[in-house]
């Protein structure tokens, strides 16, 4: 493994208690951030029975996954699983929720491994994995609103445990695994990916970082302006991750597995964080692959102050 990597994951791994360390924030950076993420959680704790009662919103978006699910079923030549029809009459209060619930990540690290990607759904490009198909929602804390034409980058590592585009992995110049995209009208991002391996030091999880009121250039790539007003990371059910990593070519990674129970960023939350992806199996196995829905709660008047980082682009910048 690069030392740089161990390094880096072993310095977050260890300053659990000191994430100033790992990110040279000061301590009034810290609480500042600490202090938003529970204003944001009660706001939204304010305004989330709009969302909970938008039953067309909730509609649209099951329509949605499904037609990316779909195609993805076509393509692959397999059998969707038996899904149960939806119903209004199954809506109890719960299921609804569940549904569509916000999901407040806290404004967790950026990592050293973000790359300005490209515009495009399909991030893949033929790296072998568990198949996942992303469906993301973004909603605005303050008023339980979707939130459209945020443009997305999400990006992690793929089976083995290696980011693509990074010089401490020698990938530099690959591309595979990271991809920026615009939520549409309902404020939603459908990406195809792997499910991202392991690597010492941090547990499974893929990087999300929305940018609001910026452009992309003719390249497909994001160019200037703007705020970021979220930085955060999904992660997965330790039970899933056990079957998945009985797969291949997940067998063949060689990093120690570290639990969401023992990751830092994972745990940074008395204040309600939950950043795990619902999971469903696409078709009959696992192995057929996964779709992975989850619904992000931001604040847009937010911005991270993690945006001065080394390897970030200032998007305030020209
Ligand atoms: C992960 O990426 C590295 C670097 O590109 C590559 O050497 C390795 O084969 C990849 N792993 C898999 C399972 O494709």
């Amino acid at each position: 493994m690069s030392f740089v990597k161990y390094f880096t994951a072993a310095l977050l791994a260890t300053s659990a208690l000191l994430p100033a360390l790992a990110h040279q924030d000061t301590y009034e950076e810290i609480v500042a951030r600490d202090l938003h993420t529970i204003k944001a959680r009660s706001a939204l704790e304010g305004c989330k029975r709009n969302l909970i009662e938008n039953e067309e919103l909730h509609q649209r978006r099951l329509a949605k996954r499904e037609e990316f699910v779909s195609q993805f079923v076509r393509e692959r030549g397999i059998k969707r699983r038996n899904k149960l029809p939806y119903t209004k009459r199954d809506i109890s209060a719960r299921s609804l929720f569940e549904e569509i619930e916000c999901v407040l990540t806290p404004q967790a690290t950026i990592g050293p491994y973000y790359v300005e990607s490209t515009i495009r759904k399909d991030i893949r490009e033929g790296q072998q994995g568990l198949e996942v198909l992303y469906d993301i929602q973004f909603v605005d804390v303050k008023t339980c609103t979707v939130v459209p034409d945020l443009y997305v980058d999400i990006w992690a590592a793929n089976a083995t445990g290696t980011y693509g585009g990074v010089q401490p992995e020698n990938t530099v110049g690959e591309t595979q695994l990271r991809g920026l995209q615009k939520t549409d009208e309902d404020g939603i991002l459908q990406v195809i990916s792997i499910v991202p391996g392991w690597y010492t030091g941090r547990a499974v999880h893929t990087h999300v970082l929305a940018h609001k009121g910026g452009k992309v250039d003719a390249t497909g790539k994001y160019h200037s302006g703007g705020t970021v007003p979220h930085i955060g990371q999904l992660f997965f059910d330790q039970q899933f991750i056990t079957e998945m990593g009985k797969l291949p070519p997940y067998t063949n990674n060689k990093y120690v597995l570290l639990p969401n129970s023992g990751d830092w960023i994972f745990g940074q939350a008395n204040t309600g964080y939950n950043a795990l992806v619902k999971i469903e199996n696409v078709g009959n196995t696992l192995a057929e692959g996964i779709v992975a829905t989850i619904s992000i709660g931001i604040d847009l008047n937010y911005h991270n102050p993690d945006i001065g980082m080394p390897g970030l682009p200032n998007p305030t910048a020209k």
